[in-house]
């Protein structure tokens, strides 16, 4: 790892557009009900890191303007819970306790893709490093930023390494995860930025490559249409020497593919249902989530799961910041998330319509899940 000046001891990297304000003021730890009953990998103690630096505040930047989320969610739910079907886009699932129940989800026996993409991230961390040569290493979605330590390791072995910047709309578990890695990795500067990378990507402009990861299948979350807006977005604001590492999970049998989405233990359902307490909390709505129970399906013309909620019941809820009051009718459902699966090749020429060029594709041992390295074509 390069030798770097502390964040807070030097110029921001990135100018500071409308917007975009920094802020060193972290919150606590989560909490987060139901969600703390397995010991989490992240908050496991370090062994092998030295201690926290616990003189020097994390860097927190907000791209977007004060109150755009607020707005965006308002914006979602009300086209959503107005539509046939309803809709509700999967972003707003991550307030602190779902942001928790999905660390949880991670840990569970059903669900494959956080161990296979780590599996392959452990054999082929050190491959990407020396390729990308990065400076900077940004993580789209970066969530607890778990697995992002087996590329920060590497970066740094390979001696490239001096700076970390996690970008994700869930602020409270950005925020924690970013304290995590700042204290663990001293002469790396950390900075977190809280944005919805659909608006805002949240790259650092300083000169130096950078290498943008955008891990955990995340991507197949969006719709083909907001994916290839994604990419193009993404590929618009790289520059030469820079790379991209992209999961994705793969097509496989569906049962497998359902039970990730359905475990034993209710813990997805759970998840599910949390996007009716996050509208509860920020618009005031009065969603019972008892009244409703959650919904993996397959889909195998899209090739994509879906996760929906069916109203257990005729019911009418009320939505009072947005002066909306919505019937549901007993059995009808509403889609909260897409994930979709992919193939090497649909990867690929995803990536190519946006303008990179796939140099490296590595899956798993049981070819579950799949990770690009890309460049700018
Ligand atoms: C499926 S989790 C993956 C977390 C982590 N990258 C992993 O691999 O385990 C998705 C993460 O992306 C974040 N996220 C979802 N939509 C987002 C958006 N539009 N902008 C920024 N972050 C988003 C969520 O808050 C969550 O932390």
């Amino acid at each position: 790892m390069r030798d770097v000046p502390r964040p807070s001891d030097r110029p921001a990297e990135t100018p500071q557009a409308p917007g975009r304000t920094p802020h060193t003021a972290p919150p606590g730890p989560l909490r987060c009900p139901g969600a703390e009953d397995q010991p989490s990998e992240a908050s496991a103690p370090p062994a092998r890191r030295p201690a926290r630096k616990a003189d020097v505040a994390l860097r927190v930047e907000r791209c977007l303007p004060d109150g755009f989320l607020a707005e965006a969610l308002r914006a979602d739910a009300r086209a959503g819970l107005s539509a046939t079907p309803k809709v509700l886009p999967p972003k707003w699932f991550y307030d602190e306790c779902g942001s928790e129940l999905f660390e949880k989800i991670t840990r569970l026996d059903e669900y494959y893709p956080t161990r296979a993409e780590r599996s392959i991230l452990r054999a082929a961390a050190g491959q990407i490093a020396a390729a990308a040569r990065a400076e900077t290493l940004v993580e789209l979605g970066a969530g607890a930023a778990d697995k992002t330590r087996l590329l920060l390791d590497a970066m740094a072995a390979e001696g490239t390494l001096a700076s970390f910047v996690p970008v994700d709309v869930s602020e409270a578990a950005l925020i924690e995860a970013a304290r995590r890695v700042d204290g663990e990795y001293p002469g790396l500067a950390v900075t977190a930025v809280v944005s919805d990378f659909e608006e805002h990507l949240g790259l650092p402009s300083a000169s130096g490559a950078r290498l943008v990861a955008f891990l955990g299948g995340t991507i197949g979350n969006l719709l083909p249409g907001q994916r290839a807006a994604f990419l193009a977005s993404l590929r618009s604001r790289l520059r030469p020497g820079d790379s991209f590492l992209l999961g994705t999970d793969l097509v496989k049998d569906p049962a497998v593919l359902v039970a990730a989405y359905d475990d034993a233990a209710g813990v997805t359902a759970a998840f599910n249902k949390n996007i009716l307490s996050v509208l509860n909390a920020a618009l005031g709505a009065d969603f019972d989530p008892d009244a409703f129970e959650h919904v993996a399906l397959w889909d195998a013309r899209q090739e994509w799961i879906e996760m929906r909620l069916r109203s257990l019941q005729d019911q009418i809820v009320t939505v009072p910041a947005i002066d909306l009051v919505v019937p549901f009718a007993e059995g009808e459902e509403m889609r909260t998330e897409v994930s979709a699966k992919f193939r090497s090749a649909g990867v690929a020429a995803e990536l190519a319509a946006a303008g990179f060029s796939m140099t490296e594709w590595w899956t798993d041992d049981r070819g579950r899940f799949g990770l690009s390295l890309s460049v700018p074509a």
